[in-house]
């Protein structure tokens, strides 16, 4: 018999970060999204007490460096809600990103399931020296292994230069190890781990992990024969790796900083004008990272001259806010006009109000984060991210060039002369004094909050409770319209966008007007619109159409391209096509998360055996999927397509599903098996 728990199994924490603004600067806009917000936030707050949840409230931070900052360490195993979770990695942790129903059988206490890895290993010889940071590390590796490079894989970094990398340098390649789809990455425990867990107050746990420091590292024999061990090695020389840019678009358009200005000459798609440029975030906020670019920011300054470009600061945390304010980096930074944004996700997540020319023409934003799809930032598809490492963003920011390369190029201070920055000064990775904690709003959950009643107005538009997904009803699904056939890269964002839409989150119905409006229909080359084949409109955006095909009784199915559902654990991006009627994704191949947020909210996931088997789809095809009844693990599933000139034909689908899994399909989703 089941026991009904009245709080989570595991240790959990909410964390407010997505949902603040970036507008004007970070008091100002933390107030403004606090009033905007607050029914969201009192809910969240309300339904973390009631169920033995930690808070941590808007400006507290953004949850991977909170949680680098207060949960993450050497042998853990974390999962996160969100695809940059592996920043934990930096301190040695096995950090997941996962979707919101895996998290949910967590923190219920049931196993989670994660595809077996390959394993990938990062083999790090050498030392970063000059303008090279941890991020140059990572920005490289994506230009190799691609965006799909590490699907199903943990990546493992080994090698003597792992421990010339600060904990927080770790933690941003292994934030970053999200944008090649891998699973987690992780480095070995060392010395800069044990430095960074007593800077935070726990220093017991480097106690411990000095106990088992032969445990939290590859075994000597990995480093003489790693082809024997790992599925792929790569070879990085630190000492020979330069900075690097990767961008417009896809993290993995990666170059040598060096080799920029030649592309910018070669490629008239690109700006060489710098519009605006941004450092911080989860990926690149810490007090090294602060401390260097505030070494390149005082340069400029005793030669007179500030950004020549709109700078902004995004703080990871409020700990590392109030430590940079007292230990005068931030100063460094306002002192070259900088602005200082809230502790929260704000342009990274799509929430800056972009005032001015830039917008809506083609335009580059040069920023130290780690993700640059189409409208991510600023809700502009014609904006180009160009990603840098924070010391490299805040010294193009000086020039205004994307072309500028500090290693060779001059600046023009005040005086009219020319001067070249230097490279920054190596920086400590933890404040010599200890850490500031600021203002940090956390509420630790009561004792008991069983009495804690949940509330959600009737007439809310910011927060809908989500009723249970209806079962399958056991019959095939047949004669099922094409609602979208995407082209070329799908990302979560591109399903599911963020940005303005995201003030809808809690409101699934709401939200899902947003559904598929980034994705490139195959057929027309248009983002977000396509043909209502029942009434033969063209043009219609696909969430209309979902919904005209809902009202009629009409299931219809997604087809998708290779590593569909790339980038985030965006929930929603499975969410609302269930919502809007959908029955089934068929792609060339998945992204891991979207494919479990897929399956598990009772979408059928398929992939062609043959990528070619992409090109057969029609716009006015219909789609049979026959023969559901009888699925089994590694069985190939009949697809027949009847085609709009009477002509038909059958492929076969593969499926990655476990016995165990067809019961999420059978009943509507997982969760309502774990209801059962
Ligand atoms: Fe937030 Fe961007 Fe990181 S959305 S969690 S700062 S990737």
């Amino acid at each position: 018999m089941q026991t009904l728990r009245s709080t989570t199994a595991v240790p959990t924490s909410v964390h407010c970060d997505h949902l603040i603004q970036a507008r004007v600067e970070g008091s100002q806009d933390l107030r403004e999204s606090l009033g905007e917000n607050s029914e969201v936030y009192d809910f969240l707050k309300t339904a973390a007490a009631k169920y033995g949840v930690g808070f941590w409230g808007p400006g507290a931070g953004i949850i991977h460096q909170v949680a680098l900052e207060n949960y993450a360490y050497p042998a853990q195993l974390m999962i996160g809600t969100d695809s940059h979770t592996p920043n934990g990695g930096g301190l040695g942790s096995i950090s997941v990103g996962v979707g919101g129903a895996d998290a949910v059988e967590v923190m219920a206490g049931l196993p989670w399931e994660v595809l077996y890895p390959r394993f990938i290993g990062v083999h790090l010889t050498g030392e970063l020296s000059g303008w090279t940071a941890p991020k140059d590390i990572i920005l490289y590796l994506a230009g190799v292994l691609t965006v799909s490079g590490g699907t199903n894989c943990v990546i493992e970094y080994f090698g003597p230069g792992t421990s010339t990398i600060s904990a927080t340098g770790k933690g941003t390649i292994c934030n970053m190890g999200a944008e090649l789809g891998a699973t987690s990455s992780t480095f070995p425990y060392d010395e800069s781990m044990a430095r960074y867990l007593r800077a935070t107050n726990r220093a017991e746990l480097a106690e411990l992990a000095e106990q088992y420091r032969h445990l939290l590292a590859a075994d000597p024999e990995v480093a003489e024969n790693p082809s024997a061990y790992y599925d792929q090695v790569v070879e990085i020389n630190l000492s020979e790796l330069e900075p690097h840019l990767v961008g417009p678009h896809s993290p993995d358009r990666a170059r040598p900083l060096s080799r920029m200005a030649q592309e910018l000459q070669e490629d008239p798609g690109l700006v060489d004008e710098i519009s605006s440029a941004l450092i911080g975030s989860c990926t690149n906020s810490s007090y090294e990272d602060m401390s260097r670019s505030a070494d390149v920011a005082e340069q400029a300054k005793a030669h007179g001259i500030g950004a020549a470009v709109p700078f902004m600061v995004t703080p990871g945390s409020e700990q590392v806010r109030a430590t940079i304010e007292r230990d005068g980096q931030m100063q460094s930074l306002s002192d070259i006009n900088a602005t200082v944004l809230a502790n929260a996700c704000g342009p990274c997540i799509g929430q800056w109000r972009r005032v001015g020319d830039p917008v809506g023409r083609p335009n580059t934003i040069l920023t130290s984060y780690n993700r640059n799809f189409p409208a991510r930032n600023d809700g502009e598809a014609s904006t180009m991210n160009i990603i840098g490492s924070p010391e490299i963003v805040t010294a193009l920011a000086l020039a205004g060039r994307l072309s500028f390369n500090p290693m060779t190029d001059t600046l023009v201070g005040a005086d009219g002369q020319e001067f070249m920055l230097e490279p920054p000064k190596p920086a400590p990775d933890v404040p010599q004094e200890d850490f500031d904690k600021g203002s940090s709003s956390y509420d630790d959950p009561p004792e008991d909050g069983s009495d804690i009643e949940l509330t959600v107005a009737p007439d809310s538009e910011r927060i809908q409770l989500l009723q249970p997904w209806q079962p399958w009803d056991g019959e095939d699904f047949v004669d099922m319209p094409v609602l979208l056939k995407a082209q070329g890269k799908t990302t979560t964002d591109s399903i599911s966008p963020a940005g303005i839409w995201l003030r809808f989150r809690g409101h699934l119905d709401r939200f899902s007007d947003n559904m598929f409006m980034g994705a490139i229909n195959a057929y027309t080359g248009d983002a977000g619109k396509g043909k209502n084949v029942v009434t033969g409109e063209e043009g219609v955006g696909f969430s209309r159409i979902a919904r005209d095909y809902q009202a009629q009784g009409i299931k219809w199915v997604v087809i998708g391209d290779s590593n569909y559902g790339e980038g985030s654990s965006r929930e929603h991006a499975a969410l609302s096509p269930r919502l809007l009627g959908g029955a089934a994704v068929i792609v060339r191949s998945f992204a891991r998360i979207h494919e479990s947020n897929l399956k598990k909210q009772g979408l059928l996931a398929f992939t062609f055996p043959d990528p070619a088997d992409y090109d057969r789809l029609q716009e006015d095809d219909r789609i049979s999927l026959v023969g559901l009844k009888d699925m089994a693990p590694g069985k190939q599933v009949e697809c027949r397509i009847q085609h709009a000139d009477g002509t038909s034909e059958t492929l076969m689908l593969n499926h990655s599903y476990a016995e165990s899994q067809f019961d999420w399909f059978r009943l509507g989703s997982a969760l309502n098996l774990f209801h059962q």
